[in-house]
């Protein structure tokens, strides 16, 4: 069965209070049972953490290899400043699909450049919570393709 690590960096522990009219009134704790509930439908299995701390996303990261098959990584603001955790994508050999609940398109321009979207297999934003859906499907197709 595969295994994927649904990640969720700064801040996202404070969904559904933290500025609802962008992020929606959903809490982390709601996401997180959507993600797993999704991942079961399709016969897989999500594990769900998340971090506000750089240094513990990176400690995340590492220990997903050899445990998980891909990664939906929502790494909130690190996602605009952290060469840290675009090299620790780049050193697991797994596929990580960048998340995003709003889209960062469409916000201040400072959220328009993402560090880690270059080591990612892709991103994912604009969705709200069905973001992470989204992504458990793009990675579980990505894993069941390598098969
Ligand atoms: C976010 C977008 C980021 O720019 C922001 O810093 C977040 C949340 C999103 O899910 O839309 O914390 O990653």
């Amino acid at each position: 069965m595969a295994s994927l690590l649904i990640l969720n960096g700064p801040n996202l522990n404070l969904l559904g209070q933290r500025e609802p009219g962008i992020y929606g009134s959903a809490t982390l704790a709601d996401v997180e049972a959507v993600a797993m509930e999704h991942a079961k439908s399709r016969g897989a299995e999500a594990v769900c953490f998340q971090a506000n701390s750089e240094g513990t996303l990176v400690d995340a990261l590492h220990a997903a290899r050899g445990t998980h098959d891909g990664v939906a990584f929502n790494a909130g603001a690190y996602t605009h400043t952290s060469i840290a955790l675009h090299d620790a994508i780049a050193g697991i050999d797994l596929p990580v699909v960048e998340v995003h609940i709003s889209n960062v398109h469409a916000r201040e321009a400072f959220r328009h450049h993402s560090q880690i979207a270059r080591v990612c297999t892709g991103v994912i934003c604009g969705f709200g919570m069905a973001s992470y859906t989204l992504a458990i499907d793009a990675l579980l197709g990505l894993i069941e393709a390598k098969k």
